[in-house]
């Protein structure tokens, strides 16, 4: 039975590693999504296996442990399951990075409860029988703790800031770094104190260790603001990853250190991609110590007016045109206008306009938010363009549809350097010859910058909720 445990492990390894290449790509995503699932059903069979191969060993004379963790174990799977397709179910599109990051405050918990189990089973077991503890398990069980304690409190807050429960402009207290840095130093000579103890007096450092962890994941993430959120996200993924890695040394469970370890890779290679894509640096964001030092806010200039402009006159404007691009943002998200929008992308292209979009790395909130809505609104793949590869393009464009974007067409992170979105690279919009803004208000967007790109001279709003104003278009343009 072992070895066919040890089977179906490396069989689900390799479907979650087919579920993360299948994921790289839209056109294989769902198959991708497949393995995973695939993956994780033989992982949790095969595991319920080698606890009932357990409860068949003539050699365990004692099975009651292990008729009461295998009971746990199906109460708490089922519960477990119930609330997780309950939410996974009723989330909106929008609440999903809330939503992710209170799954990787669950990760990083469990990893603090099983490091406390682990060092309570070998504290007894040294008061009862004289076992000497071991100094590397004792650093596994430290440093999945602290991983565990900062990945826990720094997803709350994540959680916290992506459902605006939390300001997101970003928390800086005086000296923060230093006070990182203390953390860390304070952690290390407790790791030592810790490894060179026995039995019970190990709780004092790794007590202490806890909360100092817990209070830098909270830290570490409060002094990010809305714009660097994005890296936020997928470093917490990461973390979450090395966090079950730690968990699986702990445990003893190949197939925990080995899933653990792709997503903590993955999430840091998602990490690297979303900080070249914010143009901010991968070292100062794994010290916490993001872009914007101490620019809370735009500056609160006058930038004149603004015009506005009509759904019938969008859509004699569109027919006339040769060439589009359509740059969506979280509002197409709450909107859901991917499907009107689709309609109207179909009706100019028969007309024979040029219709392609370009997606800023990081718009709406989640990394491939816009991708998702648009292939779900079937959307041809082909003409769903990166930023990269569209921004030169927007001097030879015609019209630019901005479709409940805000920051990421905001050329105050190219002109403003005080701007807390100084320096992130943006969808050049308004070198196109005209530019329509849908949204509701002149209110600025997710990092709370006002947008210069409203107050140009061929930049035009049309405000209101944008499922309806494209619907409007899509009627008149017949
Ligand atoms: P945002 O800057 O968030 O702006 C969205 C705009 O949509 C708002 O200004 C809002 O204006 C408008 N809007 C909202 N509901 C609407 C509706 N029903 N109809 C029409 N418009 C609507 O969007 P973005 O350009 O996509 O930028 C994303 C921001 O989120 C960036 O700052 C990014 O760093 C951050 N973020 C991204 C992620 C990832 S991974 N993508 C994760 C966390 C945070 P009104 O209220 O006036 O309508």
């Amino acid at each position: 039975m072992v070895s066919f445990v040890t089977g179906a492990y490396i069989l689900a390894a390799l479907l979650f590693i087919l579920a993360l290449a299948g994921l790289s790509k839209h056109e294989t995503a769902r198959r991708g999504n497949a393995f995973g699932m695939a993956g994780m059903a033989l992982a949790v069979v095969a595991t319920l296996l080698l606890v009932l191969d357990y409860l068949t060993d003539d050699l365990i004379v004692d099975k009651t442990p292990i008729v009461v963790g295998l009971v746990i174990i199906l109460v708490a799977g089922t519960v477990g399951a119930v609330i997780g397709i309950r939410l996974a179910r009723g989330v909106e599109m929008t609440g999903m990075p809330e939503l992710i990051a209170m799954m990787h405050s669950f990760v990083g918990l469990a990893a603090v409860l099983v490091g406390y189990n682990t060092f309570i089973e070998v504290a007894s077991a040294h008061s009862n029988v004289g076992l000497e503890s071991d100094a590397v398990h004792n650093a596994e069980v430290f440093i999945g703790v602290f991983i565990g304690a900062v990945t826990f409190t720094g997803s709350i807050v994540a959680n916290l800031k992506l459902s605006a429960r939390m300001r997101s402009a970003p928390i800086a207290l005086p000296g923060r770094h230093l006070l990182n840095l203390g953390i860390l130093v304070v952690s290390a000579v407790l790791l030592v104190w810790f490894m060179l103890t026995d039995g019970w007096v190990g709780m004092a450092p790794l007590a202490v260790m806890t909360v100092l962890a817990l209070v830098l994941g909270f830290h570490l993430v409060a002094a990010i603001g809305g714009g660097d959120m994005p890296v936020v996200v997928s470093m917490l993924n990461s973390y979450s990853g090395w966090a079950a890695a730690a968990a699986g040394f702990m445990l003893g469970n190949d197939l925990l250190i080995i899933t653990g370890a792709l997503v903590g890779s993955s999430g840091a290679i998602l990490s690297y991609i979303m900080c070249k894509a914010m143009n901010r640096s991968f070292v100062s964001v794994i010290a916490g110590g993001f872009g914007s030092d101490g620019a809370v806010s735009g500056e609160a200039r006058d930038y004149g007016e603004h015009r506005e402009i009509q759904a019938d006159d969008v859509a004699d404007l569109l027919a006339h045109a040769s060439s589009v691009v359509i740059t969506p943002g979280y509002g197409m998200a709450v909107a859901q206008a991917q499907y009107p929008v689709a309609e109207m992308t179909k009706k100019l292209r028969d007309k024979g306009v040029d219709v392609r979009f370009g997606i800023h790395p990081v718009a709406g909130r989640l990394p491939g938010h816009m991708n998702v809505l648009l292939a779900e609104a079937r959307v041809p793949y082909d003409i769903v363009l990166e930023m990269d590869e569209v921004n030169d393009d927007f001097p030879d464009t015609d019209v630019v549809l901005v479709i409940g974007a805000n920051d990421t067409v905001n050329p105050a992170a190219l002109e403003e350097p005080g701007s807390p979105i100084a320096g992130m690279p943006v969808l050049e919009v308004w070198n196109a010859r005209e530019v329509i803004v849908f949204k509701r208000s002149m209110a600025t967007g997710y990092a709370g910058v006002q947008n210069p790109l409203f107050f140009k001279d061929n930049t035009q709003m049309l405000f209101g909720d944008a499922k309806d104003k494209v619907n409007e278009i899509v009627a008149a343009l017949g």
